[in-house]
């Protein structure tokens, strides 16, 4: 097809002698269309040439020597050099190719050949599955969808917390306490309450605490009791855990949690022994870093920590996966403890490829308007009900909107989920944030509900025509207005943004494509007339509403969001 940041980036190449694939990603989409459809800001050469842009700009465009049937007009403003596409080659560069390409328009190759490893969600066992492990499972799902579709070779790894002192806290308090609650038939809820009233006990007897840490230790040093105890706490967790990824359509290659490294860490500390830098530290064994607090390898009573089991977990997934990149998505609370692993991590004898592909990818609190959430204080909220509440408020908009609606609860469920889903992934991922039912289940705002019921639109229009046209028969022509033109230049551009998302691990920017390229259709749908005009132009109409429908659902499906057929 018709690249035009290509031809662009060609055409600059051969005016300054600079690198085509640097000066491509340089190339702009003005929001504001009256600034061109392409802008090219030549104050990043500024530097490199030693001039002012504005002159950069000038002696570029002198020797630019681009068809107009391609760029209709090349204007100045400033330091940009702004380009001005011509519409119809543009619109029918963009049908031409998803007619090729189709299901897998905006797909590319950049995966090819490379292995990314996604550690994400990662619950913690015997403890509640909360909103706080919502955004960790959208995001890395997210991330786990669009790498696949770029073609990457992709592993999902669920992390679990299965293993640590509170373990040993909660084995202490299965013993004293296990007969008054009822773990089988509710073990989430009633192993919370055993672990809330074993900590107020840890605070108030030292004797109990301790205890508690050499459960933990028997736990490391197999103690069938402990052990037996362990594995029925982590059963009847991930069967819960499980009714929550059904929901969400969640999907994990791998459920390797903590504990499968507990083997696996005394190469870890050997290594690290034999580096001479693990030092003894009030009882403890540390690493000693620059500009951070050191990283603990080993507690007083000889057990190991989360730190260690991540090392462990870098050494295993380096050799089991030969990553080029692996992936933590956990909240910005952990920054510290990926900084010092990754850096520790340069002490196991890795080669550079595995050290210089991890990275952490943080993301900010969910807050309610009530405050944070806590386990200790049991002061909880469960991703189930919650998930289950947006479903029943779905119900209630739609049954107000739309009394005669089929499949209601179906639809409902697709909207419900749809709303949280795209709540978590809309604003930048490091920002905290609010979780507001309005907001979110807000039709007209910038929501999963809205870009569903685009869609909507799409579907139902192609309905009442009765047909899909035939690519081939289109008259491309007619689709000349501005309108159409800005459908098909934000279509154009799937592809960049599926690459910049895996660039920045920013599930954000799909989610922001599928806003823009709703609101440009909705426009579109506003200003032309689809059905019941000439032939050509409705034919030329409907197909454009095909493509965008298709990429709705492409988009959205890779978010881990479900498009209703009607809503
Ligand atoms: N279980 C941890 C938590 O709930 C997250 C684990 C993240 N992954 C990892 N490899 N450390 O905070």
């Amino acid at each position: 097809m018709l690249d035009f940041k290509e031809i662009i980036a060609q055409e600059i190449e051969k005016a300054t002698g600079l690198e085509k694939e640097e000066l491509k990603s340089y190339i702009e989409i003005p929001k504001d269309t009256t600034m061109g459809d392409y802008a090219f800001p030549c104050f990043k050469l500024a530097k490199e040439l030693r001039k002012a842009p504005p002159v950069i700009a000038e002696e570029i465009k002198e020797k630019l020597k681009i068809e107009a049937s391609i760029i209709k007009k090349i204007e100045i403003v400033g330091g940009y050099i702004n380009f001005y596409a011509n519409n119809t080659s543009l619109v029918e560069s963009v049908l031409k190719e998803y007619h090729e390409k189709q299901e897998q328009y905006g797909n590319s190759k950049i995966g090819e050949g490379k292995s990314v490893v996604i550690d994400y969600s990662a619950p913690n066992i015997a403890k509640p599955f909360h909103i706080g492990h919502l955004r960790s499972t959208v995001i890395g799902g997210a991330l786990y969808n669009i790498y696949k579709f770029l073609n990457y070779q992709v592993t999902g790894i669920n992390h679990l917390g299965d293993y640590g002192t509170q373990f040993g806290k909660l084995i202490e308090g299965y013993k004293l306490w296990g007969k008054e609650y009822d773990v089988e038939s509710n073990p989430i809820d009633e192993l919370t309450k055993i672990y809330i009233r074993i900590n107020e006990l840890c605070k108030e007897d030292e004797q109990v605490l301790e205890n508690c840490r050499n459960n933990f230790k028997k736990l490391e040093d197999k103690d069938p009791y402990c052990v037996e105890i362990w594995t029925r706490f982590r059963e009847l967790s991930l069967k819960e855990f499980q009714k929550v990824y059904d929901m969400l359509g969640s999907k994990f290659d791998s459920w390797n949690g903590e504990a499968f490294y507990s083997d696996k860490m005394q190469e870890v500390v050997e290594t690290l022994e034999n580096t001479g830098k693990l030092v003894p530290s009030e009882g403890a064994r540390v690493i000693e870093l620059e500009n951070m607090a050191p990283c603990i390898i080993e507690k007083t009573n000889g057990s190991t920590t989360y730190a260690t089991r991540d090392l462990a977990a870098i050494l295993y997934r380096a050799r089991n996966y030969n990553f080029d990149k692996a992936l933590y998505v956990t909240s910005y609370e952990q920054v510290l403890h990926f900084k010092q692993v990754f850096e520790v991590a340069k002490l196991l004898g890795m080669d550079e490829k595995y050290t210089d592909g991890l990275e952490h990818v943080p993301f900010g609190m969910v807050r309610l308007k009530t405050g944070k959430m806590s386990t200790r204080e049991g002061n909880i909220v469960k991703l189930e009900e919650l998930l289950n509440e947006a479903i029943t408020r779905a119900l209630k908009i739609i049954e107000e909107k739309n009394p005669e609606l089929e499949e209601k609860e179906e639809v409902a469920r697709k909207v419900g989920l749809g709303a949280v889903i795209f709540n978590d992934l809309s604003a930048s991922r490091i920002k905290d944030e609010i979780f507001d039912w309005d907001t979110m289940l807000n039709f007209q705002g910038e929501t999963g509900p809205y870009i569903q019921y685009i869609y909507v639109r799409t579907k139902s229009v192609l309905e009442k025509a009765g047909y899909v046209p035939n690519y081939e028969e289109i008259q491309v022509s007619v689709l000349s207005d501005k309108a159409s033109f800005e459908v098909a230049k934000t279509i154009s551009n799937f592809e960049e943004t599926l690459k910049q998302v895996a660039d920045k691990n920013e599930p954000s920017i799909l989610a922001r494509y599928l806003i823009d390229l709703s609101q440009s259709f909705s426009s579109f749908y506003n200003a032309n007339k689809i059905i019941g005009e000439d032939k050509d132009k409705q034919d030329a109409r409907l197909y454009l509403s095909y493509v965008v429908g298709n990429i709705l659902k492409t988009g959205a499906s890779l978010l881990g969001i479900e498009m209703p057929n009607r809503m």
